[in-house]
């Protein structure tokens, strides 16, 4: 390899992104120093977070600068080492970005162990997703045994563990989704008690008929028309964990407000929430939840695109719902899952 491929932010979009707002170069490759470690990226994450940082706007992370290489979780392979803290061969989890080869000093990179869970699950079930999906439903949310559970965008990295760890709980798990085959998957494939499709007619009437003693925990993904249909079916106490507003996120003009009296009314609690808070929780999340997923209990889908080339169009549609599960990119072979296609699990 003589150059490394990059995705750079071309040009901060207004409202939906297009590929004009992305650049491909072919960079030279990294040079390791000595105490510095070289990579190669395996997995990219998409995730929706990534248009906020598209934004020269106030955020709670400072925004990609123009020209800068688009900001992502990665799994990469380390192919030179010089330094002890990691050898040729080592799987680990990063924050490369939207490119093929990254080298540094190697903070912040977690090393994965192959032989314990497929080294891709680091970016989805058992990465930032499945942690925010931890947090925000067993300590934001207080879920409780017995209490009805809606999530929305429910068949996605962080919804589809929400519901599945609700229903491990011991709580009614109802999902919202956008297509009759998310909702089959998330009844059928994850256990749902329920599903609801909130591109059908009469969202409010469905939902009811999905709880029919209430909602007791929102953990909202989405705003817009979603939030404004689950808000009248709260319980008294009801808690809302304010873990994402995807709906909102190409929006050109502020959102119609939602009525806020069923808050009012049920002396209900939402509150926002970011994930990257919550490290002190990753031990207690990766015990109990890599139990789940060894044993079968917690599943998860993988959408996977090929080629970083191809990053630009998958993240356009995972802001329209086009992914159907976690989002990855495989920018270059996986040697761990030689021969082995991406599947649900
Ligand atoms: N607070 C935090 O620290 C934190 C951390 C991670 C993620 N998040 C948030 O969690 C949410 C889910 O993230 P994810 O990574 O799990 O993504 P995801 O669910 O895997 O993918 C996004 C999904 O959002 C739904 N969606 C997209 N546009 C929509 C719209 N206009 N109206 C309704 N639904 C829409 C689509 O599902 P359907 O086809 O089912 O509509 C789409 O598949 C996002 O809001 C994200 O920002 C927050």
């Amino acid at each position: 390899m003589s150059t490394n491929q990059q995705i750079r932010l071309r040009r901060r979009p207004i409202g939906a992104p297009t590929p004009d707002d992305f650049s491909i170069v072919n960079s030279p490759m990294p040079v390791v120093q000595d105490g510095e470690v070289l990579r190669r990226t395996v997995y990219l994450s998409l995730d929706p977070y990534m248009r906020g940082r598209m934004n020269d706007a106030r955020s709670y992370a400072a925004p990609v600068a123009l020209g800068d290489v688009m900001v992502g979780g990665t799994v990469s392979e380390v192919i030179e080492s010089r330094t002890p803290s990691f050898a040729k061969g080592d799987f680990v989890v990063g924050m490369d970005g939207w490119q093929q080869f990254a080298a540094s000093a190697g903070t912040g990179l977690r090393k994965l162990d192959p032989r314990v869970a497929p080294i891709s699950t680091a970016l989805g079930v058992l990465g930032m997703p499945g942690l925010t999906a931890y947090v925000g439903l067993l300590d934001i949310g207080h879920a409780k045994s017995g209490e009805t559970v809606v999530v929305s965008a429910a068949s996605g990295a962080v919804g589809s563990i929400v519901g599945q760890i609700a229903r491990l709980k011991g709580c009614r798990a109802v999902g919202i989704a956008g297509s009759p085959e998310k909702c089959d998957y998330i009844e059928r494939e994850l256990g749902f008690h329920a599903a609801v499709n909130h591109r059908a007619p009469d969202l409010r009437g469905a939902l009811r008929a999905a709880c029919p003693n209430g909602i007791d925990v929102y953990f909202e993904n989405v705003g817009g028309a979603v939030l404004a249909a689950v808000l009248p079916l709260i319980n008294r106490g009801a808690r809302i964990p304010l873990c994402g507003q995807i709906s909102q996120y190409n929006a050109t003009e502020p959102a119609h407000a939602p009525n806020l009296a069923p808050l009012l009314i049920n002396r209900a609690l939402i509150q926002g929430f970011i994930v990257t808070d919550h490290a002190d929780r990753f031990g207690a999340f990766m015990a109990e939840c890599g139990a789940w997923v060894r044993s079968g209990e917690l599943r998860y889908r993988e959408d996977i695109a090929e080629g970083l080339e191809n990053a630009p169009q998958a993240f356009m549609g995972l802001l329209e719902g086009k992914n159907f599960g976690k989002l990855l990119v495989r920018v270059s072979a996986d040697p761990t899952r030689a021969g082995i296609a991406p599947s649900v699990r």
